[in-house]
Order: structure tokens, then sequence, then C-alpha cells
């Protein structure tokens, strides 16, 4: 029955036949128990002998069985890590970074040169009260200008901003002029009820900049623009400035700078004017600082906002400005600052 059963074992090649092997040698229907079991028939002396010889035959039965389970399991295992081994010298694959969106680049970029000017950066909120987005900017609800920007609405008085100056009635109602000058810019997204194409997109960026503070004039604002402007185009360029409106600023202009493509000569991105007009600005409207709480007789400086899809459409020649919302990467890989 030994030699038998530890034959049987020998010849289990896996986990289930050595299972097999267990119930049928050592289990409840097994010789052994039998063996066992019929014991109380047999004599007083005859019962250790057998009792004894019976144990050693399931011990050794056991052990056996136990040994070949460890064997085939540690096969088994050995097999699974030849299978799965890594071949540690084989080139890695390549994981793709990304990088900032365009318009992003020129963000920080502006952004970066203001910090290092002692600006503050203010982020609004997209979603704006109409009271920040007009009124306080010197848009009373009747005023004509509104149809200068065509506003999507969420509640009469709640509107996606179609322009980020709401943050400069913001900052301005909450700065201490005791602690110095209001010098901040803001950029973000901004909305405008208008029919995508190749120059408008419903959606678009803006930065704005504004400083307030003691005997700030308008050669303060033109210093600034040619900042920007050099930081972005090239450091030759200079800034020309021309009569506007904007409610809220008053004078207002329109800066253009030298053409960066034909310096001044005439090309087809400056329609040979040499001059391409860049943003608007404008000394702050006295109306704006008083309704903000701040005293125009003291407090007075300048605004502009600028708009970073033109920047970007410009620098890199780009003539459709709904690439830079249609997140393909073709596109966009092509401003890789990594190179
Ligand atoms: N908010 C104006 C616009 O969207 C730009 C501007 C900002 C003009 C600040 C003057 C001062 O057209």
């Amino acid at each position: 029955l030994l030699q038998q059963g530890l034959k049987q074992v020998e010849e289990s090649v896996n986990l289930d036949s050595i299972n097999d092997v267990r119930v049928k040698m050592l289990g409840k229907k097994g010789p052994i128990t039998e063996v066992l079991r019929g014991m109380r028939d047999l004599s007083s002396e005859e019962r250790p002998k057998v009792g004894q010889f019976a144990n050693e035959v399931r011990d050794q039965l056991t052990a056996a069985i136990d040994e070949q389970r460890l064997k085939i399991e540690s096969a088994k295992l050995n097999e699974q890590l030849k299978k799965e081994a890594i071949d540690v010298t084989l080139p890695g694959n390549s994981v793709a970074q990304g990088q900032p969106h365009v318009i992003q680049q020129i963000i920080d970029q502006l952004v970066d040169l203001f910090v290092g000017m002692g600006y503050v950066v203010a982020e609004g909120g997209e979603v704006e009260e109409d009271r920040y987005n007009f009124e306080m900017l010197n848009l009373p609800k009747d005023h004509p200008a509104r149809d200068m920007q065509d506003t999507f609405y969420v509640t009469p008085e709640i509107l996606m901003r179609t322009q980020t100056s709401p943050m400069q009635a913001r900052t301005l109602e909450t700065h201490d002029f005791s602690k110095g000058p209001l010098k901040m810019v803001s950029p973000g997204k901004v909305y405008r009820r208008d029919t995508d194409d190749t120059t408008h997109s419903h959606q678009f960026h803006q930065v704005e900049g504004l400083v307030i503070g003691k005997h700030i004039t308008m050669a303060d604002l033109k210093g600034t623009l040619e900042i920007v402007a050099q930081e972005l185009f090239g450091d030759e360029l200079e800034v020309r400035l021309r009569p506007s409106y904007f409610p809220f600023t008053e004078p207002s202009v329109e800066a253009d700078i030298t053409c960066f493509n034909c310096h001044g000569k005439g090309c087809s991105i400056c329609k040979s004017t040499g001059w391409i007009e860049v943003l608007g600005a404008g000394m702050t409207h006295p109306n704006v600082l008083k309704m903000a709480g701040v005293d125009p007789e003291e407090y007075g400086g300048f605004a502009f906002g600028l708009g970073p899809d033109r920047f970007a459409m410009l620098k890199y020649g780009v003539t459709d400005i709904r690439d830079f919302y249609q997140n393909d990467v073709r596109f966009l890989t092509q401003f890789d600052q990594k190179g």
C-alpha cells in the first residue's frame, strides 16, 4: 500500500492530481482510515503494532505528498518567473511630457515680466456680476458702449465676463492705499457672443493691467507698454499711442508697435502701415475710482488690456484663432519650448 501510494505521489505532476492522491490515500474513505477504524476488532496485542504501522504509513505518505506539492509549486513559480522576466537592457518607451499651451506660455511670460516689476497677480472668476463687468467700470445699464461687447448673460445680473477689466474694480475696492500704490495684472479667459471665425472666438484671453497711485502719468503708461512690446517682440520696437474710446479710461488710447516683421517698412502683417495695433489702454476714469471708493483728487493712474491670442497669432504667424482651441497636438507641439 505504501509503495503504491508513493508511486502515485511521484506520478502526480500538478496540484490537482496530488490533491486527488491525498484524498484517495489519506481521506475518510481511504485505506489507512479504514485500517485505523478496524482496529477496535483487533486483539490488544495486535492493536499497537497495527496502529504504529498504519501511522507510519500515513506519516510517510503525508510527508511525500507535502514534498511533491512543494516541488510542483516551486516549478510552477519558476516557470512563471521565467515567462515574466524583464530585460532591463531593452530601451524604454519614451513618455510624452506635454508643455504649456502656447497662449499660456505668452501669459506666463507677461506675468513673470510684471511680477518682476512689483505687480501683484489677481485672477478673477470667469462668471462675473454685471456690476463689476460693466457698472463699476462706468458702463451703466443703458450705456451704448455695452454693445461693443456682446455678452453671454447667465441671469440679468450674472454674466460670463466679457473682459478682465472687472478685476480693476475689484482690486481698487479692496486695496489699502496706505500701504502704497496698486499695481496689478490679471490674466484669464473672457467670453463674447461672437460667431467663431478666423479672427473671432467666443472664448479668448486677456491680460489686464492697472496701476493706481500718486503722480502717475501717461508717460508711465507708454513706458510700461514699451517694456511689454520689447519683451515679446524684440528690443528695438517702438510704441505709438492713438486716441480711442473706452468708458473706463479718459483719455483712452489704442497702442501700436512697429511691425516686428518688416520693421516699419510695410508688409502683409501690418497691412503696409508699418504699425501693428496690439492693445487698448488709457488713464483711469475718475468715475471708476469714485465708485470703488478711491478719491480721484488724490489718486490716479493707468490701465491696459491686451490679448495674448492676438499676440500669439502675430508672433507665430497663426492665421486662424480657432487653432488655439481645437486641441490638435500636431498644432500645439509646434510651440514646445523644450525644442
Ligand atoms: N477691456 C478693454 C477691452 O476688452 C481693454 C482695455 C482695458 C482698455 C483696460 C482700456 C483699459 O477691449
